[in-house]
């Protein structure tokens, strides 16, 4: 069955499910798995400038044949880009790249810029991340994009944008999957309360959810896989999961998420603990 389409604050639909696209080398191999994916029923595809392979993506949607209108292309400005111009100068260079007259979705792609994002920094980019959202409130307003959102964006850093700007962003893309509730509780909440959109990104985290036997006990009782179940999570939650793959078979079985799961097995698969580190949301 089809996963529903969600509605955006800024009246534009979203798909409820993605195809991610990050660390599929830009070429055939990009170009053959985006096929796949439109083939397969995806109409969300997710890239990023920092993925270097919006041209692989701009050539598939080329050659699937697929009437413009029934994709929903997403894509970010890097997280390193922090100035009004740099984000200006990207949102045009990705329009050349994707080959297209307008992108559904352009994200700011991280509160801070990665390298700070990913050690320890205690300066604020509120600023700047100002000056990079106006540059999107104004692509958005010019037609060259339809939607606005940010990516890895805690609640200070929503609330900057929320308290300094008319628009209120219409995703948050976060990292999600079974086990990291705990750690995105804060961020998802407000997203709940400002009418945000959350996408799960690596919603099977990289492939390592694949092993974990605690949710592999409650994938058995519902007689699906890992990767299905941990899909379904986030699509019973009402995030939109982004699974991505280069296989054609997982591909297609990535889809066939729509699985209702017990109230009680959520409350179970919400304290499933991740043995991993959570970031600290900015
Ligand atoms: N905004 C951000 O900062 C950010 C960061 C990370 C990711 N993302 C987005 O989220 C997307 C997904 O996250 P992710 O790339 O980390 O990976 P993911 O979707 O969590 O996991 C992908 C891994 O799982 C494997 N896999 C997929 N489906 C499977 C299945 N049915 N059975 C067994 N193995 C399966 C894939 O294998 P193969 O590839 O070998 O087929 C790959 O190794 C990204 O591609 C990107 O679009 C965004």
């Amino acid at each position: 069955m089809a996963i529903k389409d969600l509605k955006l604050n800024d009246g534009n639909a979203i798909p409820g499910i993605g195809f991610g696209t990050w660390q599929i080398p830009d070429g055939p191999v990009c170009v053959q798995a985006v096929e796949w994916a439109i083939e397969a029923g995806y109409r969300l595809i997710d890239t990023a400038v920092g993925y270097g392979n919006e041209k692989s993506v701009g050539q598939a949607i080329k050659e699937s044949h697929m009437p413009r209108e029934r994709l929903f292309i997403s894509t970010k400005v890097q997280g390193d880009t922090k100035t009004y111009e740099g984000a200006k100068t990207e949102i045009d260079a990705s329009l050349e790249r994707l080959g297209v007259s307008y992108i559904d979705l352009v994200l700011i792609h991280c509160a801070k810029p990665w390298k700070e994002y990913y050690g320890v920094s205690y300066k604020s980019y509120n600023e700047e991340n100002l000056q990079v959202w106006k540059a999107l409130v104004e692509a958005q307003k010019a037609g060259k994009v339809k939607s606005i959102g940010v990516s890895n964006f805690g609640p200070r850093a929503l609330a900057n944008i929320v308290d300094n700007s008319s628009v209120v962003p219409a995703v948050d893309q976060i990292r999600y999957f079974i086990g990291l509730d705990q750690g995105e509780k804060a961020t998802t909440d407000y997203c709940k309360a400002h009418g945000i959109v959350v996408e799960a990104y690596s919603p099977l985290n990289t492939g390592e959810i694949l092993g974990n036997t605690r949710i592999g006990a409650i994938a058995k009782k519902y007689n699906v896989t890992i990767p299905r179940l941990a899909l379904a999570y986030c699509v019973n939650k009402g995030y939109i999961p982004l699974p991505k793959s280069t296989h054609e078979q997982w591909i297609r079985a990535n889809l066939d998420c729509d699985l209702a799961l017990d109230p009680a097995d959520m409350a179970y698969l919400d304290s499933v603990k991740y043995l991993g580190s959570f970031r600290q949301p900015d």
